[in-house]
Order: structure tokens, then C-alpha cells, then sequence
């Protein structure tokens, strides 16, 4: 996969592209990504970027002009892929939320181009033009994009064929089947009191997936309970579920019967 990023601050993602899996991807030749600083499309001596909102207002926005030549000049440089359109996602607290099936949807694409903005945003006129996605990593405003795109990019390139190794292989994290992954151990077998469930700690493998899977759903009861009205569940999983709010509701009494 081509990943083009456009940014103003294209040394954040320094870190990002020299180590651990997104290096390893791209020595092995699965990515080729590339940051591009927006301000080399300015054409004024002062190189500037931005200028003040239209109907005033604090801050200062992207300038259109600009924002729009990089863009292009970007997804002109390499040839017209076959099928889709590439997407050209811009990163925006105003975006839709994103999340594992857009990764996985994302991941399916020969190249993405994305947008990072800074300042009180890009004038809009960009998103209208050229923007096929918005993107939003979560319900709070950071000061650039350039954060959710190390986010996505991270999410994303998980999913390429080859880019993790068989053992770490993404179907099975968590979110990939609607739910959570249930808990890992290493050793120590014992850990300041703690010991690694029993069935972990022997050699069959359908009792220890069974025990991963329920461990999955007791966290996800636990944690996320809203992703179980979306989760695909079997009958034993509704039982295991009915379990759960019994074990809950027998806590709760044993507590207040402690505090009298
Ligand atoms: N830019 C600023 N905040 C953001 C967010 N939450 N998601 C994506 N892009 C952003």
C-alpha cells in the first residue's frame, strides 16, 4: 500500500516510519510511505500557509489555494490506480468515528492520501473538492490531525497481508469479532500471588479457546457493553451473558450486606 500523508509537520511522523512494525513493513516493500510538507506549495517569500477566517473569529485557516496544489500534486504522482478511487481522507474532529471496520475497509486499498490539518482547520472549500473521507479518532479536539493519522495509519496497516507475522495475525484481536480478546499470561506461572488459569497452562486447545472466548465476553460485559447489541452471539454466549448479571447481582447484594 502508498501511504501519502501532507502535513506541516512532517518530522512527527519520523518515529513512527523508523520503528517497529511500520519500518519492518516497509523494508519487506508491503508500504511505501511518504510525508509531504504542505508549505513547499506556497509561493510567497514568507511561505505562508494560512490567513484569517472570513466573518471573523479567533484563529487562522488553511489556505485553499495551497492545501488544494499539494493535494493534487500528491495524488498526481503516482499513476491512476485500478479500481477504486483512492481515498483522500481528511482528519477532523467533525469526521465519522473511526474504528476496526473502516481499518479493515481502508487496508483494502492499493493507496490513501491523508489530510492533516492544523490552526482552526482548512478552509472548507478542500474537503468539498477533493476530501473523500472524513475521519475523526475520538469525541475531543486535539491540535492537528497529525496524531489520528499516525493512529489510522497504525490500525490500517495491521490488516495488509504479510505486514504482522502469522502468530500476531489481526482476526483475532480485539473488535475483530465484535467483541474483546480475552486475557494473555506469560511466565511466571505465579506473580505476586496472581497464578495463570489452569487450562491455560495445559495443552488443549479447544478448552483454551473456549476460556479465551468467555474471558473476551466477560470483559467485554465488563467494559464495552454497548458492543454487545452489535456482536454476532451464540446461544452458549447468551447463557454466559445471563451468568455474568447473575454473578453481578449476587456481588452487588454481598455488598450491601457488608455495609449492613
Ligand atoms: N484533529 C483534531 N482533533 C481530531 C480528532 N479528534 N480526530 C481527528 N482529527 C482531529
Amino acid at each position: 500500500m502508498r501511504i501519502d500523508v501532507l502535513t506541516l509537520f512532517p518530522s512527527m511522523f519520523e518515529g513512527q516510519m523508523t520503528e517497529g512494525m511500520l519500518w519492518k513493513a516497509r523494508d519487506r516493500g508491503l508500504i511505501d510511505m511518504r510525508t509531504h510538507n504542505i508549505r513547499d506549495w506556497t509561493t510567497d517569500p514568507h511561505r505562508t500557509v494560512d490567513d484569517t477566517p472570513y466573518g471573523g473569529g479567533g484563529g487562522m485557516i488553511m489556505k485553499p489555494d495551497i492545501v488544494a496544489r499539494a493535494l493534487e500534486a500528491v495524488l498526481n504522482d503516482a499513476p491512476a490506480q485500478t479500481g477504486s478511487r483512492t481515498p483522500v481522507l481528511l482528519m477532523t474532529p467533525q469526521g465519522r468515528l473511526f474504528n476496526h471496520q473502516i481499518a479493515v475497509e481502508l487496508s483494502a486499498h492499493e493507496r490513501m492520501v491523508i489530510l492533516c490539518g492544523r490552526y482552526e482547520g482548512i478552509d472548507d472549500r478542500v474537503r468539498e473538492l477533493l476530501v473523500t473521507d472524513e475521519i475523526s479518532i475520538g469525541d475531543y479536539v486535539l491540535t492537528g490531525g497529525e496524531l489520528p493519522a499516525m493512529v489510522i495509519i497504525d490500525a490500517v496497516i495491521r490488516h495488509i497481508p504479510g505486514v504482522l507475522g502469522a502468530e500476531g495475525a489481526a482476526g483475532r484481536d480485539s473488535h475483530a469479532e465484535g467483541i474483546l480478546e480475552g486475557a494473555h499470561y506469560t511466565r511466571p506461572a505465579e506473580f505476586r500471588g496472581l497464578v495463570v488459569p489452569d487450562v491455560l497452562q495445559g495443552g488443549d486447545h479447544a478448552a483454551v479457546e473456549r476460556w479465551r472466548h468467555e474471558d473476551g465476553l466477560r470483559r467485554t460485559w465488563r467494559n464495552r457493553p454497548e458492543l454487545l447489541r452489535t456482536a454476532p452471539l451464540s446461544d452458549a454466549d447468551r447463557r454466559l451473558l445471563a451468568k455474568f448479571a447473575r454473578e453481578d447481582a449476587a456481588r452487588a447484594r454481598s455488598n450491601r450486606d457488608k455495609r449492613g
